[in-house]
């Protein structure tokens, strides 16, 4: 199969290469998916995940990508809960192979079914931002309705799902960002934007919950405005400073099938809008990946099936 491979942890996205790679097989509990569509988040070649396994041992070439949607093509031995020709979507295991590759052996309950009338692409633009958003939230967070929020990156691929999510739930969502962000924050539905780069963080006063992707500056100030009992949800590694007197809570996001399950089904309803920019082919993403433009929204790799198996089903 074709699959983007990365060897050299210095290189960066400089180092992806289209290379042929032996199709994966099921090992008990997983499935083969034939990927129609892949997500892939930059910082991913930063992860220790990417190149060593859970002993630490080199596990390069690797395939990196962890977000899929596509057509199950294979069950593993006991595996049990999906069929073959289901569409699916999901989240694949950090320290295996991705999903920027035509076929892709992962566990059966990293996945969820796809409903027929949503495309692979938003299948593949889902998991990692809207698990995300929604176990930061829900579970970390454990939002209620009238509490206020600080939704930072609120333009970017976690943030848009953290302000839409939060907004929905009955939340006071105060976005921020770059002042080009302001409008994208405004139409996602936060109620008032602090541009970073020319306001002043402070003058929003204390919230409830503040859902820290930024960290560093950004992170430690945001500590200082959680309210009594409130909670510092950050994604991006321990909080180095905590708030002094609510919860802290760094987590990695995981998989979860009804989580995914009940994301889908607010796309589906028009109570989640995804936030998709570059929409580009397996053979075109080592380019992508390295454009020095800056693009809006997050790539998706729209992977063409293999024609030696043809799926089940192409809707
Ligand atoms: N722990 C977990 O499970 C988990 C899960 C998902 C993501 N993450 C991490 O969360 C972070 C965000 O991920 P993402 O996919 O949402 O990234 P993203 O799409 O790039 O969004 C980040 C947003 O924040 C903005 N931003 C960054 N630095 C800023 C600054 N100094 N001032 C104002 N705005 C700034 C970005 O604007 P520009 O594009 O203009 O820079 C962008 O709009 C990444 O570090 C990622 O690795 C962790």
């Amino acid at each position: 199969m074709k699959a983007i491979v990365v060897t050299d942890q210095g290189a960066g996205t400089a180092g992806m290469k289209l290379a042929e790679r032996s199709d994966p097989q099921a090992a008990i509990n997983d499935v083969v998916v034939e990927v129609r569509a892949s997500g892939f988040v930059p910082t991913e070649l930063t992860w220790p995940s990417t190149w060593t396994d859970r002993q630490n041992r080199d596990r390069t070439p690797s395939i990196p990508g962890h977000e899929l949607a596509g057509v199950v093509t294979a069950l593993g031995y006991g595996t049990t809960g999906l069929s073959v020709g289901q569409r699916v979507f999901g989240l694949a295991d950090w320290y295996r192979d991705g999903t920027l590759a035509e076929y892709v052996a992962i566990e059966a309950r990293n996945l969820a079914p796809l409903p027929g009338d949503v495309d692979f692409t938003v299948g593949a633009s889902l998991p990692i931002s809207g698990l995300t958003a929604w176990q930061g939230l829900f579970e970390h967070g454990r939002l209620r309705p009238g509490q206020s929020v600080i939704a930072h990156g609120a333009a970017g691929a976690v943030g848009a799902m953290v302000v839409q999510l939060a907004r929905s739930a009955g939340a006071y969502v105060i976005g921020t960002g770059r002042a080009a962000d302001r409008q994208k924050a405004l139409d996602l539905g936060a109620q008032e934007f602090v541009d970073l780069e020319h306001d002043a963080l402070e003058d929003i006063g204390r919230v409830d919950l503040v859902f820290d992707l930024l960290g560093g500056d950004i992170g430690k100030r945001s500590a200082r405005l959680v309210r009594g009992g409130g909670t510092l949800v950050s994604i991006v590694g321990p909080v180095e400073a905590r708030p002094a007197d609510g919860l802290a809570v760094d987590f990695v996001v995981e998989a979860d099938r009804a989580q995914l399950s009940e994301i889908v089904q607010r796309v589906r309803d028009g109570r989640l809008r995804t936030n998709i920019g570059t929409v580009s082919t397996l053979d075109d993403a080592v380019a992508v990946f390295n454009r020095k433009v800056r693009s809006s929204g997050k790539t998706i790799i729209r992977v063409r099936g293999d024609s030696r198996r043809a799926s089940a089903e192409s809707r």
